[in-house]
């Protein structure tokens, strides 16, 4: 028998009600609040509010669970591709072997982007950040593909969409990067793995032979399948948001990426080198830094700590820690400030303040210093996390349109003046 709520409002009792998920979630089903009582609900950034209902990504934010339709995200890390967890994530199920060499070839085959679009880069100015380039060259892919525009086409032409944006991100932030750098880009290579095609649009040059490590190889694989989604975070909620209003997916996605470049969300793991640079440039005392994260009127936060959903501990920053200090011995990197941020994790948590908020490290507080051993410039760090979210943003995007969503239009409560009439000019 399902559960009912039951709320008192002005003297009268509405019945609402109870909607519980696979893992035991429930939600008070508040759908038809307004119609029967007058009254909406307030809940200022979500914090209690479920936007959907998903089958995509499950989190316990106190037991610290990630899955993936079901998977663990400790096994996916482990044992898969970054494309066969983004065609988990798309289709709901692991790919047979099959299944995954025609998603494979499909993606491969349309790695290229419009030589038009070389002249953007050229537009930009000397310096500009790749996550502006990127937000701006995927939305502008659909005036390239205009058919995209169209939300009641078959079936067969949005999957060709999906196919297309999984192709086109790494070429166009690898590009992207190229540029900002004042080197001549790289074309795809079909030859290559997704992950090593990249890498080597990334870091070959015509004066190198550029080889793939595998040991780099594997590491971004690991963080791409990390950051590949997360249920309703601000990007994947702005994404659905958008394509709620039947805006093609590369404009919903350019805002999904807009959205993950705050300092609050993806832009986060930028903002954590900085802050550890910060830190190791004023000697590396740590106490001084966690007061001042303590401090409600000094502006600083501990970057990379603290989450949402997860209270305890982020599943995804431990086993980037793990892989952090075994990418940089494979590597042969020292880099001091790995160990500024295990210490800075040590002071914090055994201090009050962050135990009491349940603030612990997240994904972005380990992952710079992975993508720095790996080469990576830190303004690329955020974009390394837009191509990992692709598929699930993706994903969200094609679940909200597959469950024929309404459009996304919250209410609000009216707290400006009250009615009153216009004055002229001189009487003011
Ligand atoms: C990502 O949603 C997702 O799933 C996101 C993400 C994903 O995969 O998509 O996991 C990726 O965005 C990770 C988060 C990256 N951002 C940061 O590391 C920035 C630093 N962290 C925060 O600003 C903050 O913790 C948030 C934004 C992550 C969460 O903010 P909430 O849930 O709105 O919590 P809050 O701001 O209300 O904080 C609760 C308390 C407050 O203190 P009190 O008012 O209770 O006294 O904790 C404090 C905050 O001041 N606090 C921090 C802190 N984070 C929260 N204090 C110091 N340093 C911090 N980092």
């Amino acid at each position: 028998m399902s559960e009912i709520a039951r709320i008192i409002l002005d003297g009268i009792e509405y019945e609402l009600p109870v909607f519980e998920g696979t893992e035991g979630e429930k939600a008070i089903d508040i759908s038809s609040l307004r119609a029967k009582s007058g009254y909406i609900t307030l809940d200022s950034g979500y914090k209690n509010t479920g936007s959907t209902k998903s089958s995509i990504t499950f989190l316990d934010g106190e037991k610290g669970i990630l899955h993936y339709r079901g998977y663990p995200i400790e096994q996916l890390a482990e044992k898969a591709s970054f494309l066969e967890v983004s065609y988990l994530l798309i289709y709901g199920e692991l790919p047979n072997v099959e299944q995954l060499e025609w998603f494979t070839k499909s993606i491969t085959m349309h790695t290229l982007v419009h030589e038009d679009m070389r002249r953007f880069f050229e537009a930009f100015p000397t310096g500009a950040h790749p996550m502006g380039i990127l937000s701006s060259m995927i939305s502008s892919l659909s005036t390239f593909y205009p058919e995209s525009q169209n939300p009641n086409r078959p079936y067969k032409d949005i999957e060709k969409t999906i196919h297309r944006l999984i192709a086109k991100m790494p070429t166009l932030a690898a590009q992207a990067f190229k540029n900002s750098q004042g080197h001549p880009i790289n074309y795809p290579n079909n030859k290559l793995s997704y992950t090593s095609n990249f890498l080597h649009m990334m870091y070959a040059l015509p004066s190198n032979d550029y080889e793939v490590d595998p040991v780099v190889e594997d590491a971004l694989n690991k963080l791409l399948i990390l950051h590949a989604d997360h249920e309703q975070n601000c990007s994947a909620s702005t994404v659905r948001i958008v394509g709620s209003s039947q805006a093609n997916l590369y404009s919903s996605v350019s805002a999904g990426i807009a959205a993950l470049w705050g300092p609050l969300h993806g832009g986060a793991n930028q903002e954590v080198i900085e802050m550890l640079e910060t830190i190791k440039a004023d000697g590396g005392g740590l106490q001084k830094w966690v007061d001042k994260a303590k401090d409600k009127t000094d502006s600083f936060r501990l970057m990379g700590f603290g989450h949402r959903v997860y209270k305890n501990f982020d599943p995804r920053a431990k086993i980037i820690k793990k892989a952090a200090d075994d990418v940089l011995v494979k590597l042969g990197v020292d880099d001091p400030v790995l160990d500024i941020a295990k210490q800075l994790e040590e002071v914090a948590l055994k201090d009050p303040y962050f135990i009491e908020r349940g603030l612990y490290p997240n994904v972005d507080f380990y992952s710079g210093i992975i993508y720095r051993a790996l080469g990576i410039p830190t303004d690329m760090f955020t974009v390394m996390f837009a191509i990992g979210r692709l598929p699930g943003w993706i994903a969200q995007w094609k679940e909200m349109i597959e469950a024929g969503d309404p459009i996304g239009r919250p209410r609000q409560i009216y707290t400006g003046a009250t009615a009153r009439d216009y004055v002229e000019l001189k009487n003011r």
